[in-house]
């Protein structure tokens, strides 16, 4: 798919004052700082679509961004994040929750993680929550530069392995990187497909 255009729309503080337009939209959720913002301007080629930072906790909010003037990313805030206050935690937990559980129009959430890392409970208990509720979700493995080629197989497999202890099939997994570009066209071709599929029905 080719990005003619990406816009910043809106930030929305809860579900309620999220767009009313009626567009495909794709969210992009995983622990604070796991480089959501970042691949998000990947995908687009704005680099400085959605804001980032090196501190954990940048976006707090959610964030609108309309593609191609046809369908939207959502840049969601990082769930887990141990230096914010309780309240606060409650609140992005439950601003979280009302967005993935309420809005009708978002078709696939891309649940980063950190390639780095084992996998943590914090994910696998989202993977748990959302299978629940029913939400098609992608695993999406992020900063995969940082992996040398041995750790690349080895973390993925264990990641794979650790799934499968509960999950009969595992969901579609794209490996990434905001810096190489790495998996930049397997996630904008899913995402085409999908809303070609969409348009047709
Ligand atoms: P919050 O909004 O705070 O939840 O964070 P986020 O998940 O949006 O992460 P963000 O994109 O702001 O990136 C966090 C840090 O990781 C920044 O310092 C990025 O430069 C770095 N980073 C993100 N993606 C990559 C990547 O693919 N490779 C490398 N090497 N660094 C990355
Ligand atoms: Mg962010």
């Amino acid at each position: 798919m080719i990005i003619k255009t990406a816009q910043f729309l809106k930030s929305s503080p809860n579900v309620e004052s999220c767009p009313h337009n009626v567009l495909p939209e794709y969210a992009f959720i995983g622990r604070s700082n796991v480089g959501k913002s970042s691949l998000i301007n990947m995908l687009t080629g704005y680099s400085k679509l959605a804001k980032t930072s090196s501190t954990p906790g940048k976006t707090q909010i959610i964030n609108h961004f309309l593609i191609n003037e046809d369908w939207f990313i959502v840049d969601l805030p990082g769930y887990g994040y141990a230096k914010t206050s309780k309240t606060k935690r409650a609140e992005f937990g439950k601003m979280i929750e009302d967005y993935v559980i309420q809005r009708e129009t978002m078709i696939c959430l891309f649940v980063l993680v950190d390639s780095r890392h084992e996998p943590m409970k914090i994910d696998l208990e989202f993977f748990r929550w959302l299978a629940e509720n029913e939400i098609p979700f992608t695993i999406v493995f992020t900063k995969m530069d940082k992996l040398n080629v041995a750790e690349r197989n080895t973390n993925i497999e264990v990641y794979k392995n650790k799934m499968l202890e509960e999950w009969e099939y595992l969901p579609e997994i794209f490996l990434t990187s905001s810096s190489t570009k790495e998996g930049r066209d397997d996630i904008l071709n899913y995402i085409e497909e999908i809303n070609k599929s969409i348009t047709s029905e």
